[in-house]
Parts: structure tokens; sequence; C-alpha cells
């Protein structure tokens, strides 16, 4: 992969960045979660020292055309406050005017071009698109790690039509999430969770050959407990997932890591914050009920776990913890991951939001700021935004 290392002089280029400002926003469009804006400060600031004029491009939410409730105006401010320099924001991805506006940068001025989802090619990485963007700049530096298993025009289009490399974001993500794969240091254990196995399979059979413990929570346990013949009344547990789940256990009998299931659960009559948290010492979960957290005994457990391990993957919420009754579990994993002495790694999504709602992101080795593309890179599947950059 070339690095923005293997750019040469940069002065006076014009040099279209690929950033994931893919952020959630509230109602009144306010960025409420600047980690991938932050993330991306460092590969920003070395292309201005190096006098490089900077035309940024994101996609933001999925936008079916041009719709203003998506226009990158919000990100561009964000970054525009992190960086303390103004930020030019686009009145569109591409044309005349963007056109004009990329010739008149200078040195180290920014410009964001507007949502690109607003062209109906980028998805299609459609070539003409692809053109487009590149005749705006001279050089192309991909640091969109999240968006990087994505085959779109502004990830892998127009990365093959002019010099280009990787930002600093996202070689580290690569290189760190490569080395949880590769070269763990041991004892290595991942921890999934989230809703549902079917979205995680390949990354559970991929720790199972590589983990020395796979711990299970959230409501992706469920599958695993049905199979096991456990009651698990009204909780998240489809068919499939079951199916799935015995499958994996049958793999667990001779894999080199050992699968682990929650042995105790918080559960409720019903999805919501102000339902009564009812603690089940066991996993039967009681008729009528749902699961909605691993219980205290499984969050010793697994906090145990992460303090005696070499490396630590997370990926995915032990509970409901965006509901504060059902939060503990999710909190216990992050503040044992905060405290361990091994690397820590959180693969980005609902953990790497959660690591930030519990205040907790600053004490991990690394916080991914890709989801899908975090676990399709542990998956060992080749991302297309990343090949190319070859
Ligand atoms: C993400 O949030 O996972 C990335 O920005 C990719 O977004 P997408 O799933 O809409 O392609």
């Amino acid at each position: 992969m070339r690095t923005l290392r293997d750019l040469g002089d940069l002065q006076g280029k014009r040099v279209l960045v690929r950033v994931d400002f893919n952020v959630p926003l509230d109602e009144a469009g306010n960025v409420t979660d600047d980690t991938r804006i932050r993330g991306t400060l460092a590969t920003l600031e070395n292309l201005r020292a190096q006098g490089a004029r900077l035309i940024l491009v994101s996609h933001l939410g999925r936008p079916k055309g041009h719709d203003p409730k998506y226009s990158t105006a919000p990100v561009a401010q964000r970054l525009s406050e992190l960086l303390g320099t103004p930020v030019k924001l686009a009145p569109a991805v591409v044309g005349d005017e963007v056109t004009r506006l990329a010739g008149e940068l200078k040195d180290g001025e920014i410009l964001m071009l507007e949502n690109v989802r607003f062209e109906a090619g980028e998805t299609k990485n459609d070539a003409e698109l692809s053109a487009a963007l590149a005749a705006l700049a001279d050089v192309y530096v991909n640091d969109a790690f999240g968006a990087s298993h994505r085959a779109h025009s502004s990830t892998v289009g127009v990365a093959a039509l002019l010099p280009h490399a990787a930002g600093l974001l996202l070689e580290r993500e690569v290189d760190t999430l490569s080395a949880v794969i590769e070269n763990p240091k041991r004892p290595m254990i991942a921890i999934l969770g989230g809703s549902k196995v079917s979205d995680k399979i390949k990354v559970i059979e991929r720790f199972l050959g590589i983990a020395d413990e796979l711990l299970i929570g959230g409501a992706m346990g469920f599958p695993f407990l049905a199979a096991q013949g456990h009651q698990v009344a009204n909780s998240l547990c489809a068919d499939e997932d079951i199916e799935l789940a015995k499958s994996l256990l049958k793999a667990a009998e001779t894999s080199k890591g050992e699968l682990k299931l929650p042995v105790d659960l918080v559960a409720a009559d019903r999805f919501s914050a102000d339902a009564t948290p009812v603690a089940v010492d066991g996993v039967d979960v009681p008729e009528g009920m749902m699961g909605l957290d691993i219980g205290p005994k499984t969050a010793a457990e697994y906090a145990a776990a992460i303090a005696a391990a070499g490396t630590i993957f997370w990926n995915g919420p032990m509970g409901a913890f965006e509901m504060e009754p059902f939060a503990a579990g999710t909190k216990a994993v992050a503040e044992a991951m905060a405290a361990a002495s091994g690397t820590t790694v959180v693969g980005g999504g609902d953990s790497g939001a959660a690591v930030e709602k519990f205040d907790l992101a600053e004490k991990m080795d690394h916080v991914s700021t890709g989801g899908g593309a975090a676990l399709e890179l542990i998956e060992g599947k080749t991302l297309p935004g990343i090949e190319v950059l070859s």
C-alpha cells in the first residue's frame, strides 16, 4: 500500500482527499460524534504543512440524489473548528463552479465538496464521475478507512486515475487491525456482541481459528443459548441464527479458540429505558421477558479474561447500552479494556460509540473509525479501496 511518504513534493499540488465524515447528526444538523473527523486531522495537517491545496470528498448518510438534509455543510463547519482554519464548501460535487473553486485554492487552503452520494454515479463507481473527480486534482489520498470496503467512484474509480496513497488514518487502521489477526500478543481474546450472529458469522469463524478465547455477549448470545436448549423467551433470536449458532458450537469443539457464553443475564418485560431490570442467575430467560444485558458474573468473568490477555479485540455491545438500566455489561467490558495492560483494539460501530459514551476512547490503544470495513478486514476480505492503493 502506497503511503503519504511515497508521494514526493506536494507543494502547490491539488490533493483530493477521500475522508469518511459519515458521522451522526442531531435534529438541528449538529455533529454529535466527531471521532471520524478528528481521525483525519493528522493527515490534513501533514498535507497542509507540505503546502498542498486540499479538496475533501466524503459521503454522509445514504441520500437518494441531491437532498439538503445530507449536505456536508455541518461536517465542513466542524472540521473548520477543529483545524482553526476556514473550510470552504463547494455547492456541488463536480461541475464548473467546483472546478473554479478548486482552481482558486492557495497552498494550505481547504475546499470540501458536497456529499458525493448526491451523484448517482458514486455508488456505481461510474467512470464519468471518477474522471470528473480526478480532473479536480493532481494527487489522490484515501483516508476514509470506514468507506474502504465500498467500490465507489470516490474510493476506487478516482484512485486509479491519479497518483495515489493511503492517508495516515487509513494506514494506522490497516496496520493495527492486520496485527490483531496476523501477529497478536497472546493470549489473544476477541469479544463479540451486537444483535445478529448472521452479521458476524465470518468474523466469529475467523476468531475461532485465531483467538485463544472468544467471548460472546449482546443479543448475539441468545441463538447460542437457544442452540444449547435454554429458554430465550422474547429475546431477539432469529431461527436462522440458531442454525448458525449450532454449527459454530460444533466448530468450536475442535477449534483453537474456546467459545465462551454468558453465565447470567439481565432481563426485562420490554425493550424500554423505563423497564425494570431483572437479574437472572443462569441463562434461561423467564417467560414473557427478554434478555437485554449480560449479568454481573459474566461481566466479571469477561473482565478477568481481558485483564489476563496480551491482545483484546472487541466488536459489538454486550447489551442495550443506550438504555441506562442495561448498560452495565457493556460498561464493564469497556472499563476492563481501559485498565488492561494488553493491546486493546475496539472495532468501530456500536462498540466505538460505547467507548465514546463512557468517555474511555482515549484509554484504548485503537478505536477503529470503520464499522463494516473493520469487520471485513478482520474476516480476511480484500477491501477494494485499499487494494487500489498498491
Ligand atoms: C459507515 O458508516 O460504516 C461508512 O461510512 C460506510 O457507510 P455506508 O454503509 O453507507 O457505505
